[in-house]
């Protein structure tokens, strides 16, 4: 899977023009895509990072990260996924990172998402579903999520996300209308932000291959 994810990071540069601000997401396939965006430091103003993992990438390679508060509205944002729907819609937070995923694919104008040819299903939520939490209100959640949806909600022992918060994977559910999951996840006091990208879908996918498709 890495060549393909290597492939469809790389397909990924195509978007990037000269003097942009680049949002840049998190995870093993945008590390391929940072690393081919290397050649471009100079070309470009900088980046919109989404974790402390791909800024210390993009600053090893000399690439300027900046607030998003200082760069305002981006025109790119390049991320992967954990599944992507044949709607673009998205289940992220694999790696914890889904809130500041969230608020960069938010402020910008096209979300390229780059994935290897497994991240693709008919219906999202094979994946468990990453819900970022307030950790007081972990056990609160978890009973509600589990009330709402069916869902099992598991503890993502030992994670602290880049907020200072708790990640709850919820297992076993087959998530037909993404929208109104999102939205109704979003309401529970206590949840920081939902997994699902599915208000928000990506405007690109790239499937990494030989050659990679782009949907
Ligand atoms: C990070 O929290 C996730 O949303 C990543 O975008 C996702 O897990 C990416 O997976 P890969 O490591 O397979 O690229």
């Amino acid at each position: 899977m890495s060549d393909a994810k290597k492939l469809a990071a790389e397909k990924a540069i195509d978007y990037v023009q000269d003097g942009m601000i680049v949002g840049v997401g998190t995870g093993s396939t945008v590390a391929y895509f940072i690393d081919a965006l290397a050649a471009w430091k100079d070309r470009i103003a900088g980046a919109v990072s989404s974790s402390e993992q791909s800024t210390a990438r993009l600053q090893a390679h000399g690439i300027e990260v900046i607030d998003l508060n200082a760069a305002g509205p981006l025109a790119l944002y390049v991320d992967g996924a954990d599944e992507c729907d044949g709607h673009k819609r998205l289940i992220k937070g694999g790696g914890a990172a889904l809130t500041r995923e969230k608020i960069i694919a938010e402020a910008s104008a096209r979300f390229v998402c780059i994935i290897d040819p497994s991240k693709q299903v008919d219906v999202l939520g094979r994946f468990p579903l990453p819900v970022e939490v307030i950790p007081m209100a972990r056990s609160l959640v978890a009973r509600e999520i589990l009330r709402m949806t069916g869902g099992q909600p598991v503890w993502r022992d030992g994670v602290i996300t880049d907020n200072g918060n708790v990640i709850l994977d919820v297992h076993n559910l087959s998530i037909t209308d993404p929208v109104a999951m999102e939205r109704e996840l979003n309401q529970i006091p206590g949840v920081v932000s939902v997994g699902l990208f599915a208000r928000r879908p990506a405007d690109v996918v790239i499937v990494g291959g030989q050659p990679p498709r782009v949907l």
